[in-house]
């Protein structure tokens, strides 16, 4: 328990979104907040919008800005939060299912106008499985969106959860009057393109005041008042607990843009979020604040720097006390290893540390000993379990162009799978390779990169392929019937090991 001080005052989470829903401008938001930004713009998106290669370009441009902000570490009242960033796109999705791993609560963001979108309602079945607290803000309050109630309903439709509203809106577009604070009873006042300060915020413990009916009209208070009386029937009090487990989520309506009802979410946050959580294991649970360090790599990012060609495996720690030049186990490659320049993110500045705690990512330079799931220990042997890795669905041979930059297409392609990005399939008994992707988007990735950082030029040849999967049996020859797949079948080996390719359509 030596620890405990510091790790109660650690809050690690991510923010969720459907792209456009609001996420980057929700991260601005809280920046400003914690002090680590100064002016609004600060944070550049990183998201990828309609012309997919020339915005994959842009981004990379500004890789530089967007991996700063993978991590992003603030202070606020008396907490130290560590911010995970996670791309909205959904051909990013592994990426997001990996870094939610690494958190203990998610804030989920949702656009009023749009209500559940579609990779909302993916994300939220990988919070389910975890069961990790969630906080819901209903953004963009300030656009004729849906109704209010129709959104809440939806939402716990959809996303399978019970929601607990903290605040209401009075209407919203053009007429939208701000927000009642049903926990704290007052009334805070929306006026558009200014912060709230001070004077807009009424407290309104009785809600017949007249008061009411003078800041916000008649016919609004007596909606209010309505809404108020339906909302404490049917929700009655938050039970934290139920919040801690995942069976409810306090949502808070307000727009982002607008600096609107982001107070407000982040006092509550940084009231009832938890602090770092136990975490399981292959072998027993490991508790936060046990004497001893461990670890995982949940993201692994090369060449940020072009001119160095380093590779950041990002490290999030899980119990005791990681120390900068002290020697740790890799259970995989069961090897000491020790970091002289292990790095945080204060501030969005790369600092060196002299230690972390429990809930702080750490970023590890990493010379190729990383993959991503990878444990260190400080001599146990156990691996964290729970760290998602999808089944390809869309495959590509890769096709060099360039003969002579065959060395560096070898080691680029081993390099970007090592980060998680696809998988490399090559043929048994040859030397074809097929790179598996979840998404079409991550192919462009994937030769772009492969051109910048390692100068191999390729090309990717669509392949019928739908899937790649383990078959077990005594006898090869009848692996085709006994796996029950009456289909032509391609062997590949990955590395040492046996692959079978399933041909789609049967031909
Ligand atoms: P994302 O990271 O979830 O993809 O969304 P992001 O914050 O980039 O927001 C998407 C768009 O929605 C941005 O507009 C942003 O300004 C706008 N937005 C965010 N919050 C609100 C809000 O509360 N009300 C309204 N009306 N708009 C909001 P954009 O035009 O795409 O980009 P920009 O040029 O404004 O940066």
């Amino acid at each position: 328990m030596k620890y405990i001080n510091e790790i109660n005052r650690r809050k690690t989470f991510a923010i969720i979104s459907h792209p456009d829903a609001g996420k980057t401008t929700l991260t601005e938001k809280f920046l400003l907040f914690g002090g680590a930004i100064q002016t609004a713009g600060a944070v550049k998106s990183n998201k990828i919008k309609k012309h997919a290669t020339s915005d994959f370009m842009e981004i990379e441009r500004q890789r530089g800005i967007s991996v700063a902000t993978s991590v992003m570490t603030f202070e606020y009242d008396g907490h130290l939060v560590n911010l995970l960033d996670t791309p909205g796109h959904k051909d990013f999705a592994e990426d997001t299912y990996r870094t939610l791993t690494a958190v203990d609560s998610v804030v989920l963001v949702i656009d009023s106008v749009n209500g559940v979108e579609a990779q909302t309602r993916r994300l939220m079945e990988v919070i389910a499985m975890r069961k990790t607290p969630v906080i819901v803000f209903i953004n963009k309050m300030d656009r004729d969106g849906k109704n209010r109630f129709d959104l809440l309903e939806e939402i716990e439709h959809e996303l399978k959860i019970q929601l607990h509203p903290m605040t209401i809106p009075i209407n919203n577009g053009k007429d939208f009057k701000g927000v009642y604070d049903l926990h704290k009873k007052s009334l805070v006042l929306f006026t558009a393109g200014t912060k709230a300060n001070d004077e807009d915020v009424l407290e309104i413990h009785d809600l017949d005041d007249a008061i009411l009916d003078k800041k916000i009209g008649e016919q609004d208070a007596n909606t209010l008042r309505e809404d108020v009386e339906l909302i404490d029937g049917v929700y009655g009090a938050l039970n934290n607990k139920d919040y801690l487990t995942g069976k409810t989520a306090p949502v808070f309506f307000g727009s982002a843009v607008n600096n609107f009802g982001v107070k407000e979410m982040l006092d509550t946050f940084i009231r009832i979020a938890p602090t770092p959580r136990p975490r399981h294991t292959t072998t027993r649970d490991i508790k936060p604040e046990e004497d001893k360090f461990s670890g995982f790599i949940f993201k692994i990012h090369a060449n940020l720097d072009p001119k160095h060609r380093d590779r950041i495996a990002f490290l999030r720690v899980c119990s005791g006390r990681f120390e900068r030049n002290a020697y740790y186990h890799h259970v995989r490659m069961n090897k000491d290893l020790r970091f002289n320049n292990p790095y945080s993110f204060l501030a969005r500045q790369k600092e060196v540390i002299e230690d972390a705690y429990p809930g702080d990512v750490v970023g590890l330079f990493d010379t190729g000993n990383f993959k991503i799931g990878d444990t260190m220990t400080e001599g146990e042997d156990f691996y964290f379990t729970g760290i998602p890795s999808f089944s390809p669905e869309i495959f590509k041979e890769v096709v060099n162009k360039d003969p002579m930059k065959t060395k560096q297409l070898e080691k680029g392609l081993l390099q970007l799978t090592d980060e998680g990005v696809a998988q490399l399939f090559t043929q048994f008994g040859g030397n074809k390779k097929i790179i598996g992707c979840v998404g079409e988007l991550q192919f462009e990735v994937i030769q772009y990169r492969l051109l910048q950082e390692y100068g191999a030029s390729v090309q990717m040849n669509n392949l019928p392929f739908f899937k790649a999967c383990w078959l077990t049996g005594k006898d090869p020859k009848n692996w085709r019937t006994s796996s029950g797949i009456n289909r032509p079948i391609l062997h590949w080996i990955k590395t040492t090991t046996w692959f079978t390719w399933h041909k789609a359509n049967g031909s």
